[in-house]
């Protein structure tokens, strides 16, 4: 008794739900129909994906090789399998024509009959960019991973737009709770929700999420020290030497090795991410994917008022030329990404 009322009672009564959320935006005219519905079954397969990760996760070893290997040479997990199926079948009947994966080779052609009603009205003719499993190595650990989207426009078959065209692009992280962070092209800001598992539904989490532009957290993978560009090397160097360097701030590290987690705790609370470029074989362009990783992330950072570059350029303006292709990955607040591009531009 002391228990509950210490914890006091969970009511959700009065927060917005996901789906309320997407009304209010077609009723504005922010969005169409067929956006909140294809928003809205990617919803219904992050909760699948949940129920997978939490219930079939303890007969089922999830984080298990499946001997095959996607199109960037990844080893693949079951649930980065799994995941790809639950997506897939969630976006059959909608406006979705295609669907790029990360772990295809090729555009996923959806047949529906929605799709092709969808094909013969432009402005809802739309793919969807996919990566089912953001963090694949964490899975076997019991670490956060995820699933990132892109919607687009497919006026010109499955070629991706730049991601300053995109339509939304959002993730969901699979942690201590399952969590959305959303942005529609017409919105001002992004939107989280969690998700309240007991009835399956989506609630927004209080403000628009807005990323402070100062922050004293970074997170980049240090391992690789030895291998990075100079332009990183400096501004390590200055963070490292903290308040008594040039930039005069003692920082925190932070480094989960699935981007999701990262990003969701830089929306929170701000910091800012590195995965540059570096001498490594196959690592010039870093490791993160523009159209499935990049582009969605770079369109939420910059709606939440931060910053994604690839070191000296706006990702959001990088022209996809091949639908697996790579860049450096620098996003977060303001002020810290500013710092790291005027390292770039000067060496
Ligand atoms: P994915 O599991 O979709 O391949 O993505 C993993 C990415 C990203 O989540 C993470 O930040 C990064 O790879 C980790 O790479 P390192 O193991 O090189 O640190
Ligand atoms: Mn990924
Ligand atoms: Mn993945």
């Amino acid at each position: 008794m002391a228990f509950v009322m210490m914890m006091g009672c969970y009511d959700d009564g009065d927060k917005m739900r996901l789906d309320d959320y997407l009304t209010n935006r077609c009723d504005d005219g922010r969005i169409s129909l067929a956006e909140a519905k294809v928003t809205r079954q990617l919803a219904e397969a992050a909760i699948a994906i949940t129920r997978l990760i939490r219930v079939s996760g303890i007969e089922t070893d999830l984080g298990a090789e499946t001997g095959g290997a996607n199109s960037d040479g990844d080893d693949q997990k079951a649930l980065d399998v799994m995941a790809e199926e639950i997506i897939i079948e969630h976006l059959q009947n909608t406006a979705a024509a295609y669907v790029l994966s990360e772990e295809q080779d090729a555009p996923i052609a959806l047949s529906s009959d929605e799709a092709a009603d969808a094909a013969s009205s432009q402005d809802q003719h739309m793919m969807v960019a996919i990566d089912p499993l953001d963090g694949s190595s964490n899975i076997a650990v019991n670490v956060t991973v995820g699933t990132i989207f892109s919607i687009m426009p497919c006026t010109n078959g499955p070629m991706p737009c730049r991601g300053r065209d995109q339509l939304a692009a959002g993730f969901f992280a699979y942690g201590p709770q399952t969590t959305l962070i959303l942005a529609f092209a017409r919105d001002t800001a992004p939107q989280c929700f969690v998700l309240d598992e007991r009835d399956g539904q989506f609630v927004a989490m209080d403000d628009l999420v807005r990323i402070p532009d100062h922050s004293n957290e970074y997170a980049i993978n240090a391992a690789y020290a030895a291998h990075w560009f100079s332009p990183v090397k400096s501004w390590m160097a200055e963070v490292l030497a903290g308040k008594e360097g040039a930039y005069s701030k003692s920082f925190r590290m932070r480094w989960v090795g699935s981007m999701v987690a990262d990003a969701w705790r830089i929306f929170r609370r701000g910091g800012v991410f590195l995965y540059p470029g570096d001498h490594r074989k196959g690592y010039e362009n870093g490791r993160l994917r523009l159209v499935y990783e990049a582009n969605p992330i770079s369109f939420l950072t910059e709606k939440a008022g931060g910053r994604a570059v690839n070191g000296s350029d706006r990702i959001l303006d990088l022209l996809p030329e091949d639908l697996h292709q790579r860049t450096a990955l620098i996003f977060g607040s303001a002020a810290e990404v500013d710092h790291l591009i005027a390292f770039h531009r000067n060496e």
